[in-house]
């Protein structure tokens, strides 16, 4: 049977029954996370880092592994690329040896789309200049976890609008009901491009995304509040004085006066003292450790859906940790 290669390059290549397969997938390891079947034995998955990282390429590593896959790993001197081999004669033979693909780069998602070209390798976007899916995806995976549902949560999110914030609004605006709030730094918001997609999706879902540039007046009675490094691993500011911009955005606890039931998620590392006070990183309503253990489930459940029959091949029981939830 001629299976079709699935890449998970952004957000917006996942149709809506793929990002619900996905997070049920993820809810369901996260269930039974004793109970994983070696899925994937058989097949390779290099794992190419060209940036730091210790929760992502964990996750992919020990999630491919659990499944039965086996793994290469690729640091950022590893590949000819250094010495100018061209993406495309790399891709072509990577594609050749391995299954999956899953790279952490510094460059556009353009860089990984080149890597898919040959098209027999499933490329997973392990975060990009641009954007971070699978942090979306495990974000969304810990929303659904604590509250059973993602339709009508009221997300407030504080800082950069960098590769993570553009993952979480692409894939938050898909569901009904959901009000996102970003409160970024003058001159580090959304991409425009990211913007405009997610509040289509707003539009057609019932959704809400507004971003504003300060932190006075707003909204309350959030369900989440979520904030993330004020430098984004592979990035640097062009402006010296980027601290004084970003020190208004420091999520402390004053902010939980409008929202008391609200929980703290954070992608990690954490700064404290920086984006978020220890108070709160480390207090009753923080999740952000649930959240980053979250990373190994919707991994593993990411590697199972590139690299498994398509959903409408699957049982209904594929669904039923949603259903259970709602
Ligand atoms: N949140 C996140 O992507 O963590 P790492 O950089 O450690 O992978």
């Amino acid at each position: 049977m001629t299976r079709q290669v699935r890449h998970l390059i952004s957000i917006s290549d996942l149709t809506d029954r793929d990002c619900r397969y996905i997070l049920d997938q993820a809810v369901r390891f996260a269930d039974r996370r004793a109970d994983s079947r070696p899925m994937l034995d058989g097949l390779v998955a290099g794992i190419y880092f060209r940036k730091t990282s210790t929760r992502t390429r964990a996750a992919f590593s020990v999630g491919a592994l659990r499944l039965g896959a086996r793994i290469v790993t690729f640091g950022p001197d590893d590949l000819q690329t250094n010495t100018r081999e061209t993406i495309d004669d790399t891709a072509r033979v990577l594609s050749g040896m391995l299954d999956i693909f899953v790279a952490r780069t510094t460059g556009s998602t353009e860089e990984l789309r080149a890597f898919s070209a040959p098209g027999e390798m499933r490329v997973i976007n392990a975060m990009s200049a641009v954007e971070h899916p699978t942090q979306a995806l495990a974000d969304l995976t810990t929303m659904l976890r604590r509250f059973g549902r993602l339709d009508g949560l009221r997300v407030l999110y504080v800082g950069e609008g960098n590769s993570t914030a553009a993952a979480l609004a692409l894939a938050l605006t898909r569901f009904s009901g959901v009000e996102l709030e970003l409160r970024t730094p003058a001159g580090y918001g959304l991409a425009e491009d990211v913007r405009t997609l997610a509040a289509k999706q707003a539009a057609l879902s019932g959704s809400l995304l507004s971003e504003r540039h300060d932190m006075t007046g707003g909204g309350e009675g959030f369900d989440v509040i979520y904030t993330t490094r004020w430098q984004t691993t592979g990035t640097s500011k062009p402006d010296h004085d980027w601290r004084e911009l970003f020190a208004p955005f420091r999520v402390s606890s004053e902010l939980w006066r409008a929202s008391p039931q609200a929980i703290f998620m954070h992608d990690l590392p954490a700064h404290r003292g920086q984006e978020v006070t220890a108070d709160v990183l480390d207090g009753p309503a923080s999740i952000a450790f649930d959240q980053a253990q979250n990373k190994l489930y919707s991994a593993m459940a990411v590697l199972t859906w590139c690299s498994l029959p398509q959903p409408a091949e699957m049982t209904p029981a594929a669904y039923t940790a949603t259903e259970a939830a709602q």
